[in-house]
């Protein structure tokens, strides 16, 4: 075991562009693997990351959380893996400690498993944070050994990467977070990478209507795709009023199940205001500090009380990885679940900055960088 030279993509310093730097990674420590990492999915919380300053880590911060790649090195006490299994990182792992844990509901875990920091800037010795304990944007990692989540072997790691976040998310939000019945009617605002999750999660588990709300039509053509029943441009008009029009059940319409993916405000507004009665809306999208909702209660035609409307928070799809992460990857290969399409292109360490600009501008579901 040896500390290996890489190649990361760094945040340096507030309001700096991402850029590669060379970086010494530490052998593992107990319960920790070193993953060299082969694909790794660019995520819109990275880019988060970056607008918002960091988020509270210290920097130099290596970005990405998306990974999937080849256990290198492991550490003392590693046992369930050995060099040249295939794995998907994931970024919550369950403690097995907090009350949620102990109570033996993982799913729910408090807080996530988390490596000591083996990244160095290698100019300086500085320490890097990892985005949410996996820093993938990087050609070798160090995280729990219990975040490193085995593959099959026939499982493609340039689309087993995206079950990491944004299909673990989406799909997670619908089977987990929000569990979906049968024959439901529900709505999905943002068809980003994970708005489509949501979408095949959706039809996994059989709802009836699935509705699509995205601004960008091209990303409408992929929720249809993707098997969304119905689309809706929010420029044509108020989001709200047309999933209504399009329920009409003699109640007013509305949909038991909404998912919010895009992290804005007005969108969690509209989830809960496009809820029939005792329906459930979900928010996934990623809030700053400042973000609020403004929700009325008590008008006796919309207000939250009276229609019995349920706000939920998705992290991760509720995650359990080790169970959620090969069963994803065995749907992928039944056919069941499409990563292929999510794949809109494939790019090199260097191309960090041009997927956030694409991520904001263009029509990508996701790109993936492939070593
Ligand atoms: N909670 C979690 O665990 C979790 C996990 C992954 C990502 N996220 C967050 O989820 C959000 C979505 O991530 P993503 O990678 O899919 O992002 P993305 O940028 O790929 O997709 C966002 C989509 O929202 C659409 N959109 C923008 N404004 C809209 C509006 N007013 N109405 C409807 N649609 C609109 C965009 O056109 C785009 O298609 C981000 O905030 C991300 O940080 C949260
Ligand atoms: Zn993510
Ligand atoms: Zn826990």
């Amino acid at each position: 075991m040896s500390t290996m030279e890489g190649r990361a993509v760094l945040l340096n310093a507030s309001g700096e562009d991402a850029r590669i730097e060379e970086v010494l990674v530490e052998s593992p420590g107990p319960n920790e693997v070193m993953v060299k990492i082969v694909a790794s999915g660019v995520c819109h919380t990275d880019l988060t990351v970056k607008h918002q300053h960091g988020m509270g880590m210290p920097f130099p911060i290596v970005l990405g959380h998306e990974g999937a790649g080849i256990v290198e090195q492991v550490g003392p006490d590693v046992t369930h893996l050995v060099p040249g299994d295939a794995v998907v990182i994931a970024y919550r792992a369950p403690c097995e400690q907090c009350p949620a844990c102990r109570r033996g509901d993982p799913r729910h875990c408090y807080v996530a498993l988390r490596p000591k920091l083996r990244i160095r800037r290698k100019s300086d010795g500085a320490v890097c944070s990892q985005v949410l304990r996996c820093g993938t944007f990087s050609t070798y990692t160090v995280v729990h050994s219990k975040a490193a989540i085995k593959m099959p072997t026939e499982m493609p790691l340039d689309k087993a990467c995206l079950i990491a976040c944004g299909v673990v998310t989406g799909v997670g939000a619908v089977l987990n977070t929000t569990p979906v019945f049968a024959g439901a009617r529900i709505a999905v605002i943002g068809c980003g990478g994970v708005g489509l999750s949501v979408i095949q999660g959706a039809a996994l588990a059989h709802a009836r209507q699935i509705i699509a709300v995205d601004v960008n039509p091209v990303k409408l053509q992929w929720a249809k795709d993707f098997g969304a029943t119905h689309v809706i441009n929010a420029k044509d008009g108020d989001p709200v009023a047309q999933v209504r029009a399009l329920t009409e059940d003699g109640y007013d319409g509305g949909v038991e199940f909404a998912f919010e993916a895009t992290g804005i405000p007005s969108c969690i507004e509209q989830a809960v205001k496009m809820l029939a009665y005792g329906g459930t809306a979900t928010t996934i999208g990623l809030p700053a500090a400042d973000h609020s909702v403004n929700l009325n209660l008590g008008d006796m035609a919309t207000g939250v009380y009276w229609n019995k409307a349920a706000l939920r928070v998705c992290h991760a799809g509720d995650t359990l990885p080790s169970y959620d992460f090969p069963l994803l990857a065995q749907l992928y290969l039944q056919g069941k679940l499409n990563l292929d399409g999510m794949v809109t292109k494939k790019i090199g360490l260097e191309d960090v900055e041009k997927a956030f600009h694409e991520m904001e501008t263009g029509n990508v579901i996701r790109s993936v960088i492939v070593m």
